[in-house]
This record gives C-alpha cells, structure tokens and sequence, in this order.
C-alpha cells in the first residue's frame, strides 16, 4: 500500500518533469516564420512580393532551398497572422484567403513538402487573432482536425483576445486536441508572454507538458534595442526560466531579424551569438532574397549552427558584466572526461568609438575548471572559423576585443594531454 503509493508519486512526478512526448523538438527548431518581416501586408496588387500568399511562401521555400538554408538545417517554413478570410465556412471550418492562397493550404503545403521542408500554420487560442481573424475559441476539436487535413507540421498559437487567467486550460485542451488527430505537430505557444504582461507567473511544470517551444516576452522588432530588450528580460529573469528549457521544450526569445534593416553586420553576430547561447530557435523572419553575403553567411554558420544544435540542449546565461561586456555562458558537448566544453559570447553593450579589449582569467573570471588533470583549453574562434584555435593554460588569462554594440564568441575545449598535436602557437 505504502509502497505502491510512493511509486504512484514517483510516476506523478516524473510525468511532470519529463516534458511533452510527441518526439519534437528534440532540437531547436529552425526555419522561417512571416510575422517580423511580412507583418499583415495583405494587400496583393499594391505589394504583391510582400503580401501574405501563397506566392510569398513558395518563393521562400525554394529560397530555402537554394541558398542552403535547408542544408544548414531550417527547415520550416511558418505563415504567421493573416492568412484565412474573415469568416469561417458553412460548417465552421478555418478557409484560407482564396485571393492570396487560390490553391489552398492543402497544396501550399504539398509544395513545401515536396522541397523537403516542414509547414507550419499560425492561429490563436482566443476569438481573435491578433490582427482580428478568426480565433479559435469554440472551435478547437474542427481546427485541430483541419491543421492535420492541411497537413500541418508546426503550428503556433498566439493568445490575443483570450482571458489570461484561464487561456493554460484551453492550451492544454487544444494540446490534447491535436494529439487526438494522430498527426505529430510541433506545438508553439504564447501563453508566458500574455501572462507576464498581466503580471502572472506561468507554470512551467504544465507548459512543459503542454508546448515545445513557448514565446516568454514581447514580439521583436527591427533594432538593436529591440534585441537589446529581449536579451535583457533573458538575463534578468533566467534563474526562473532557464531550467524550463531542453530537448522538446524550449523557451523562445522570438525570430532572428538578420537579413533585414535594423541591424549592423556587429549587431547582427550579437543577436546570433546570444540567440545560440540561449538555446533559442532559430526561426528567421527577412527576406531570404536580399540578404547580404555576409549576413547569409553568418546564417549558416555552420559551427555555430552545432552549438544551438547541441544535443544537451541547456540554455546558457549570462555570467558577468565586465565594464559593460556581457559574458554568456553554455554548457556543449563533447565532454572531456569530467569537463564540459563551453560556448562563450562576449557581447558588447558599448558605443563608444573603438572596439574595447578586455582580459579575462579562465577560471576566476570564465568559472572554467581547473582541476589538477586539466592541462588547459583549445579556444575556437566561432566567427572565424578558419582561424586555427590556440591553446590557454587552465591559469592563464584571455583577451578578446570587440566592437561597439557587436559580439565575439569562442568554444572552450578541455584539454588533458600535454602534447597538444599540430597547435605550435601556444600561448599562456
Ligand atoms: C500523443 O501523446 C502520447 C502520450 O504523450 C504520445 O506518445 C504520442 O506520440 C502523441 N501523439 C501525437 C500525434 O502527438
């Protein structure tokens, strides 16, 4: 009787612990998403590139495609806000603007599957969505059941128009909803960021059960600051959400605007290196056909790709502020014997003119180990990936310069040999 009631609470509390089992997610998404860069722009005669179609959407599948996105792993392509008419059909059923989508869902998202990509949709667990569609309230089992006849892979749910003390039932129901379909579709929610507003603190534990990936804070927008704000509710509250997130349930600090206006060639390795530290999707919202080389060519980093990929997926956290340079921390693999290898972001909140040096110890300052069988550590330039790394004593220190309002960012190898083959710049 004991016995079987401690069983029973180890069960409750490993269900609880363990997360959302529809095998996603297991890795950070990545992919394209419509809303940072696209907006609501509905109107096809007067900005027919830029409206929200079916057009919009193939065009940015086979940009995907063709300028290596794919390869390099995003591979889904999400509508957001603004794709169905007004109202719903005779029999309740969502209908896609047939102006903007005259094929249908159905085919925009054979299309994208035919290119090998992943089709994700937008709605909203309340009787809106944002830009005033139909929500889904009333709705839910019909619109689950439509997004697995669409085929859908990828759906996030927006909370707009809903009542933030009761929209976590309704998630949770419209979660079990789609399960119900026997279609496996990645489950993005909003409910932290609604609730947050209002000064409620959401319940991990069941957002965990619920979402693979969830939006904490406000929308970006297309400046530095806007990344700048982001980034700082991540600091300022990661002891509370930091260990919420892992494989199948990330938090998300919303889509990457590379590629777009707001950003320098700096600021945009800055949104990169702390959106990679953080664990984040990497969902990219630009327009696929106009980015500069060498902003494309930061997209598909392929070593930093591998650190947001990592395996462990813990999110990293900002260690220390030293005269205004942030210090970002994550813990990768490989582990080397008993050590992790590290990520580490320095990211600059300067303005003032030259890029600023600072010096830092890799154990007192960078918290790296230094255990007696530690030799030392191979630094590996992430930016500049064809810069052999060097090698640092566990006691030695590190000097990196960086740009007004940019980021440098390193990978930390443990090393316990003491003949490091083929590195003859060492350095202490
Ligand atoms: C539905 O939930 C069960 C239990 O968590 C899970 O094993 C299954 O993969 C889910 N199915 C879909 C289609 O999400």
């Amino acid at each position: 009787m004991k016995y079987g009631l401690i069983l029973l609470t180890v069960l409750a509390f490993e269900q609880l612990t363990s997360g959302l089992e529809n095998g996603l997610a297991r890795k950070p998404p990545m992919g394209w998403m419509s809303w940072e860069r696209y907006r609501c722009i509905t109107d096809c005669r007067k900005y027919p590139d830029e409206c929200i179609s079916e057009r919009l959407f193939k065009r940015m599948a086979d940009l995907l495609v063709s300028e290596g996105y794919l390869a390099a792993g995003y591979n889904y392509v999400n509508i957001d806000d603004c794709w169905s008419t007004m109202e719903r059909d005779s029999e309740g059923r969502l209908v896609a603007d047939p102006e903007r989508f005259p094929n249908g869902m159905k085919h925009l998202a054979d299309y994208i599957h035919s290119k090998g990509l992943q089709f994700g949709l937008y709605q909203d667990i309340g009787t809106k969505t944002c830009a005033g569609y139909p929500g889904m309230k009333d709705y839910f089992e019909i619109d689950a059941q439509t997004l697995a006849d669409w085929d859908v892979d990828f759906i996030k749910i927006d909370g707009c128009y809903a009542d933030e003390t009761k929209m976590v039932e309704d998630y949770v129901l419209f979660g079990e909803l789609m399960n119900r379909t026997g279609r496996p579709m990645l489950y993005s929610c909003s409910w932290p960021v609604y609730q947050e507003y209002k000064g409620i603190i959401p319940d991990y534990e069941i957002l965990k059960q619920t979402c693979n990936m969830w939006r904490n804070w406000g929308d970006i927008e297309d400046s530095h600051s806007s990344v700048e704000s982001i980034t700082k509710y991540f600091s300022d509250n990661q002891k509370r959400i930091q260990p919420h997130s892992g494989p199948g349930h990330w938090n998300d600090p919303d889509t990457l605007i590379l590629g777009n206006y707001g950003l320098s060639y700096d600021q945009s390795k800055s949104q990169l290196a702390v959106w990679t530290v953080l664990a984040a999707p990497l969902l990219l919202s630009n327009d696929l056909a106009s980015v500069k080389p060498e902003i494309r060519e930061l997209l598909l980093n392929r070593e930093i790709i591998a650190v947001n990929q990592d395996p462990l997926g813990i999110q990293g956290q900002l260690l220390k502020t030293v005269n205004r340079i942030e210090i970002w921390k994550r813990p990768i693999l490989p582990k080397v014997k008993h050590e992790m290898t590290h990520a580490i972001a320095f990211v600059s909140r300067r303005a003032d003119g030259a890029p600023y040096a600072i010096r830092v110890k890799l154990f007192e300052d960078l918290e790296l180990s230094n255990a007696s069988d530690v030799k030392g550590y191979l630094v590996y330039d992430l930016f500049n990936t064809a810069l052999k790394p060097i090698f640092l004593r566990a006691d030695a220190s590190f000097e990196t310069r960086i740009n007004p309002t940019g980021a440098n960012f390193y990978r930390f190898v443990p090393q316990f040999d003491n003949i490091i083959r083929g590195f003859n710049d060492l350095r202490s």
